[in-house]
This record gives structure tokens, sequence and C-alpha cells, in this order.
């Protein structure tokens, strides 16, 4: 079959190294792309979000399965879109329609939902300009510091922790006028919950659904988990607090229920679920659901799925998958994300890459986050430029051996952190 992957990270690079073992597959599309899906299949140059240009592409090249990576073509209705299409809608498109990717879209969605379906998660107050005092009550009522959520998407830059009260309050005014534009104009505040997060990915068809190997992902810039936040730093999988007291808890408090009030309120959910979850004293709640895949924990978990991916996501499209049984690689999976010199502030692109030919160990993978191939080689083009992935015996084998490869790596400013799965 000809598959079309949508996205242009290091997301989209694993996704379309794991589509790309599996049989089936006869043609494998990646638009955008980056230098490292060219390795795995044919860039197109189309924006994930132009949706006519898309379609025109499926009906030339008889493809046959769309997997958008990120979640911006999902939250603007991408599966609706192929739905409501008569030349589009026999072909899948492996995710929630829109309704469903409201659950990322929509951050006060997101917690209603939880609240009808008794999900556990930080209490909280929606609050827009009609009722500011109720807002500030609620901020009254808790205790620092403060979490305050843009509600529409804010490409990972809604969130606020605030430690003083008074500085709160000035934020939620500043976001009602606008500070984070649209996006912000309707926020949520949150009791602040202290724990550890770990990232748990289910894949439904919206009746049954298989839970993917747990990842952990390093969000902080810098070394102990301090700066700014990012796309993400690193990831390892397993994660040893997800244990299985942990995950049948997550399993009967927030995966079921969550699967069954989708079905029960009717939306249509076909993909994947990214519930990110904290662990509070042994017992999980919700921090964010997301309609997609994580970034870079698909880097590790797609290390760690012995199943052939493209047979999984065809269980999804026809509502089988209680017939797969999800097979995990006992092996540990760790990636160290390679970051432009600035980055998550300004940075500068263009840079060569060198010592990506020497990069070869067997069992680590230098998945391309933002790269461009040019003639004579591989110029970086984003914040994050690389993530070097490996597997091993334990988190400890994994991750010597992509800092070994990391050594022989080198661009212009290129960063990273040395401390991936410290806390662990
Ligand atoms: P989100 O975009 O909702 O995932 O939030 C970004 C980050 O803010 C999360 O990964 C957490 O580290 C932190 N965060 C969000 N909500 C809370 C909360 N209620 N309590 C503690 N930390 C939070
Ligand atoms: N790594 C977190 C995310 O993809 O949102």
């Amino acid at each position: 079959m000809n598959i079309l992957l949508l996205g242009s990270g290091g997301r989209e690079h694993a996704l379309a190294w794991k589509i790309r073992q599996s049989k089936k597959v006869d043609k494998l599309f990646i638009a955008p792309g980056n230098a490292g899906t060219a390795l795995e299949g044919s860039n197109v140059a189309i924006s994930v979000s132009d949706f006519a240009a898309l379609k025109d592409f499926v009906v030339a090249h008889e493809i046959q399965m769309v997997v958008p990576g990120p979640e911006d073509p999902l939250v603007k209705g991408i599966y609706d879109f192929f739905k409501a299409d008569p030349s589009l809608c026999g072909i899948p498109v492996i995710g929630p329609s829109r309704e469903g990717a409201r659950l990322e879209g929509s951050k006060d969605f997101a917690k209603a939902f939880m609240q009808r379906h008794q999900i556990p998660t930080a209490r909280y107050q929606s609050v827009t300009d009609e009722n500011l005092p109720e807002g500030f009550d609620f901020l009254d009522s808790l205790q620092p510091p403060y979490v305050l959520k843009a509600d529409g998407l804010a490409a990972g830059k809604g969130v606020l922790i605030i430690h003083d009260l008074s500085e709160a309050k000035k934020e939620v005014r500043e976001m009602l006028d606008g500070k984070f534009g649209a996006a912000g104009r309707k926020l949520v505040i949150e009791e602040f919950l202290d724990g550890i997060e770990c990232s748990v990915f289910v894949l439904t068809d919206g009746n049954t659904y298989r839970i993917l190997p747990v990842a952990k992902d390093y969000k902080r810039i810098g070394e102990g988990n301090t700066g700014l936040n990012t796309g993400g730093m690193g990831a390892v999988s397993p994660v040893p607090f997800a244990d299985s007291a942990f995950m049948q808890k997550t399993e009967e408090r927030i995966i079921r229920p969550t699967i069954e009030g989708l079905k029960a309120e009717a939306i249509d959910y076909k993909g994947f679920i990214f519930f990110g979850l904290i662990n509070v004293k042994g017992d999980p709640f919700v921090i964010e659901y997301n309609c997609r895949m994580g970034d870079p924990e698909t880097e590790v978990v797609m290390l760690r799925i012995q199943n052939d991916l493209v047979s999984l996501l065809e269980s999804v499209a026809e509502g089988s998958l209680h017939e797969q049984h999800l097979r995990e690689d006992p092996r540990s999976a760790a990636t160290v994300v390679l970051v432009s010199g600035g980055y998550p502030g300004a940075y500068e692109k263009g840079k060569p890459i060198t010592g990506l030919s020497d990069a070869l160990l067997p069992d680590t993978y230098v998945f391309h986050a933002g790269t461009r191939a040019l003639a004579d080689g591989i110029l970086t083009d984003g914040g994050r430029v690389l993530a070097v992935s490996s597997c091993g015996s334990g988190m400890k084998e994994a991750l010597a051996q992509s800092y070994s490869v990391i050594s022989t790596l080198h661009f212009d400013t290129m960063y990273f952190r040395k401390d991936i799965g410290f806390d662990l």
C-alpha cells in the first residue's frame, strides 16, 4: 500500500523508519519531511495543513493511508475533511475527528471531558472576560504555585507556573488581553500537582485500545530540569516508576474511562492518544491530553514496538485492533536531542552537520528533527536538529551508546543535555 505521513520532525523520521520496515508498504511519502525522512521514503513539498494540495496528491499517487504526525492538521479537521469528500472517504486518516482532537486543541474541553467521566486531573476553573471574578476567587482558594493555561494551541508556550498570587492575577488579565493571541482569550486555572511526569501512549480504533511502551521526556533546556521549556530534549523508555501497579491504576482510572467517554459521546477517534500523566504519590493524574504521538517520545517508543506498525494502523482503521497483540522489546531505549545554540529562543539555521556517516552503531539511530539536504551535505534547519536514539539492555547502556555516537557528530553551536534519565 502507499502511505502518506505528515510532518517534518524527529517524530516523523522515527515513524517513517518504522513504517518503512513493513512488508505491506509499497511507497512511503512524507509531507513535507526532512533530510532524514528522505532516507526512508520520498519527501513531498506540501504543508501539513494544506488540505486541498494534500487531496490532489493523495488522489494522484493512489495513497491508501494518511498518518498525521503533528496535532495541527488533526485539530484543523483533516479526518473530517477526508470523510466528507467522496474521492477521499475510503482512505483512512489515522487520528481523531476534529471533535476528538479538541482533547488537545482546547484545555477547557479536555478538563470538562475529564470531569464528565471522573478522570483524575487537577482541579480547575475556566476563565474568560465574562467570569474573571470567579477566576480570581478560584486563585484565592489555591496554594501556590498557580498554573495558568491558554485554552487553545500555543505551540507549547501556553502554560505558566507562577509562585506569586498577585503576579498570577496580573498574568490572567494579560492572557485575556491577548498575550497568547486568540489561544489565550479563554484560559484554564489549575491546582498545581507535585509529582513526576511520564507519557503514556495508546492506539485506539474507537472500541478497544492497545497501550504502547511508556516513555518519559525531558522538556527543560537545562540540566537538572532547569531553564525554559522546549519541545523535548530527550526521552527514555521504559519508565521505572510506571510499574505494573501504576499502570493498572492508569488503565482503570484514565485510559478505559477516556475510551468509554469518547464512545459514549459519539466522538470519532481512531488513532493515537497521548496521556501526559503525573505520578502523585503513586496515583496517576492527567496533566494533558494530546491527539498524536509525542516528540521525542516517538523516537524511543518506535524502537521498542516489535509489531508491524502498518498492520497495527490498518487494524485501527478497520476496527479490528482487538485481534492484535502488542509486542514490546524488553530492552530500554533512550534518545538525546541535539539542538541549535539559542533554542528555545532565537537560533541560526543552515549550519553544516558533520559526522553523520560515522554515526553508525548497531542499535543506534540518528533520527533527523530539523535538517535539510543539499547536494553536498546536510544542514541544520530547526531548533531541534537530531535525536540520537539507541537500544540497550538497560537505560544506562542505551544512553551511553547515544552519547558515544553524539561525540562523533558536530555542527556549529550544537548543544545537548548530558543528564537525560538523571532522575530515574
Ligand atoms: P501542558 O502543556 O498542559 O502539558 O503543561 C506543560 C507542563 O506544565 C507540563 O508538562 C507540566 O510540567 C506542567 N504542568 C501543567 N499542568 C500542571 C499542573 N496542574 N501541576 C503541575 N505541573 C503542571
Ligand atoms: N514531548 C512532548 C510532546 O510531544 O508534546
